[in-house]
């Protein structure tokens, strides 16, 4: 099961480096990279949380604060990516809104990295 639980970190770390990395390449516009990226966060997020405090096998003690404030802040990720690439492909690009949602992703790799 360790395996199985890695390659979702895999996953939830690729999905981090679409988020930013397409933010980094496609402001002022959200590209569809940010929002596929957005959306997998939240998925393999979930996923992770959800393995961490029901596998016993895995031995983590997943911090529910720490994930709560990261899932707070990755619906708002989500949600400015999403409404940001429908405002792009009508033509009307809202270069707050991307600048929110990448700013937000940076912020969730710091909770993710500096609250222990
Ligand atoms: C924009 C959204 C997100 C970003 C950029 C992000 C970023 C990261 C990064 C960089 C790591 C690896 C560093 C570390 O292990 O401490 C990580 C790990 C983790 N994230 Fe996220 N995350 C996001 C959303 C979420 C959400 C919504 C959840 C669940 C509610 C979540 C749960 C986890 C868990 C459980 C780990 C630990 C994996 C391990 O066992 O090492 N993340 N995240």
């Amino acid at each position: 099961m360790d395996f199985v639980y890695n390659l979702v970190v895999v996953a939830h770390l690729l999905g981090m480096a679409a988020v930013v990395g397409g933010y980094a390449a496609s402001q002022p516009r959200v590209s569809e990279l940010m929002v596929w990226g957005a959306r997998l966060q939240l998925l393999t997020g979930l996923a992770l949380a959800g393995m961490a405090s029901a596998i016993d096998s895995l031995d983590k003690e997943p911090d529910n604060a720490k994930l709560a404030v990261k899932l707070v802040i990755a619906v708002a990720v989500a949600g400015f990516a999403e409404v940001g690439r429908a405002d792009a492909k009508r033509g009307k690009a809202v270069p707050w809104m991307t600048h929110a949602a990448g700013a937000l992703a940076v912020v969730n790799v710091f909770v993710a990295a500096l609250w222990q």
